[in-house]
């Protein structure tokens, strides 16, 4: 059998043990190189303009059984070739900024850079979903320097405000937490605080701009 075509949900050999360690290697690789980037940007910004743009970095890798229902939903095997071939959220980075229009800034600066590719990138900040959630998602391909060989790693880059973390974290939680549906009501509820934390994002980058908004044009 093509080793790329051993299922993940089989009891695992060495071989196949073997295989998926090394693909979870190579995306914690682009996570490494997404932080980085991240990081670098942020540090520039606070000794140029006093002050950090990126609140705070999350990161994480798919688990196993997240990447199996997923390719089961896409009614896709449950292979490791599946996976890397269909997947583009097996390397997630989660990038909490301070104000509205840092989430673009980063944007910017990130897939302007010459090693970064990108793949797609989705506005829900501007296009909400249904739900209310908002926030920037791109996914960008990375090179990832190996001993033999470089490869080019999709990594799912969500872009978001505190107040837009909040609100996505706590409606992540009891969505997983009630084992009942919401009702129309209980959403109708979320959404709106979804909508009243998307004009305090406004309100406190309009306050920050008329205080501090000059200064960085000013010193950049
Ligand atoms: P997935 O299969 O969930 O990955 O969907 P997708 O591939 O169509 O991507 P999509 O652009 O919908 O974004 C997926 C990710 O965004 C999710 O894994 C969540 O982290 C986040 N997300 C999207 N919609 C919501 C929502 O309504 N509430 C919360 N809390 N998070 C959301
Ligand atoms: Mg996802």
């Amino acid at each position: 059998m093509n080793e790329a075509m051993i299922p993940m949900d089989a009891p695992s050999t060495a071989a196949t043990h073997q295989q998926y360690r090394e693909m979870m290697q190579l995306y914690e690789g682009a996570i490494r190189e997404v932080r980085t980037k991240l990081e670098v940007l942020d540090a520039e910004f606070r000794v140029r303009y006093d002050r950090n743009p990126i609140h705070h970095i999350d990161a994480r890798l798919k688990s196993p059984s997240s990447i199996i229902e997923k390719l089961r939903r896409k009614g896709l095997p449950p292979t490791l070739e599946a996976a890397e071939e269909n997947l583009n959220d097996i390397a997630g980075v989660r990038i909490v900024c301070n104000y509205l229009e840092d989430i673009y800034r980063i944007a910017e600066l990130l897939t302007r850079q010459n090693d970064v590719e990108l793949v797609c990138r989705r506005d829900y900040i501007r296009e909400p979903k249904d739900s209310g959630y908002r926030s920037l998602h791109l996914v960008v391909r990375i090179p990832v320097f190996l001993s033999s060989h470089t490869e080019l790693v999709p990594v799912e880059v969500q872009i978001r405000t505190i107040a837009m973390d909040f609100w996505a974290t706590l409606e992540h939680q009891l969505r997983y937490k009630s084992d009942q549906e919401a009702t129309r009501q209980l959403r109708r509820r979320l959404k709106k605080c979804a909508d009243d934390s998307a004009r305090l994002d406004e309100e406190m980058q309009s306050i920050y701009t008329e205080l501090c908004g000059g200064h960085e044009a000013q010193s950049g």
